[in-house]
């Protein structure tokens, strides 16, 4: 069903829809890994925001992974805001830009449960082009410096 758009979030448009793809995961403390993924972008019936939803699997058994729901918030000009609840127990706020079909956020906040891993700091770079979707994703967590964590390659479904 197409929902309708508001004019606000026009600069992001390039984001909605359905993106199916792979993506590779590295860390100090981990052991590299591949994931599947599918994203969707929405808009929310005029207002002025995105609807994010995402999902991940181990592509060798389907297990899913790493799950993430959030909101593209369009606040006029190139500032763009995105908030992010995780399974995990942890909420990203974030506040960045957009320019030539890249979105570029890094965290102003990154919020967790008692019990969730200690993450400080997450970036998050999206670019689309023609219909590919490619992002990456840093972050600074458990004692380690602000680095890669993820990168993928998504294609509109
Ligand atoms: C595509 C999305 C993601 C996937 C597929 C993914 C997958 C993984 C996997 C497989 C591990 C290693 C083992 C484990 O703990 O299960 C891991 C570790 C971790 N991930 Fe992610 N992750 C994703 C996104 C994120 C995001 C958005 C954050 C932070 C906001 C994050 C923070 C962490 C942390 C803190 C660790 C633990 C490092 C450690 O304990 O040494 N991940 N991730």
């Amino acid at each position: 069903m197409d929902e309708p758009l508001h004019p606000d979030v026009a600069e992001l448009g390039f984001l909605i829809g359905t993106w199916r793809g792979r993506g590779t995961g590295v860390y100090p403390t981990i052991e590299p890994f591949t994931y599947e993924e599918e994203i969707t972008i929405r808009p929310a019936s005029g207002k002025p925001f995105l609807v994010y939803e995402q999902r991940t699997r181990r592509p060798a058994t389907g297990e899913p992974l790493h799950a993430e729901v959030g909101y593209f918030r369009a606040v006029g000009g190139p500032t763009v805001e995105l908030v992010v609840a995780q399974p995990t127990g942890i909420a990203e706020v974030h506040t960045g830009t957009v320019r030539d079909a890249t979105v570029h956020l890094r965290s102003v906040e990154v919020a967790r449960t008692p019990t969730a891993k200690e993450v400080t700091s997450v970036e998050r770079t999206l670019v689309v082009e023609d219909a590919t979707l490619r992002y990456e994703l840093h972050m600074g967590a458990v004692g380690q410096p602000h680095q890669l964590h993820l990168k993928a390659v998504l294609h509109r479904a």
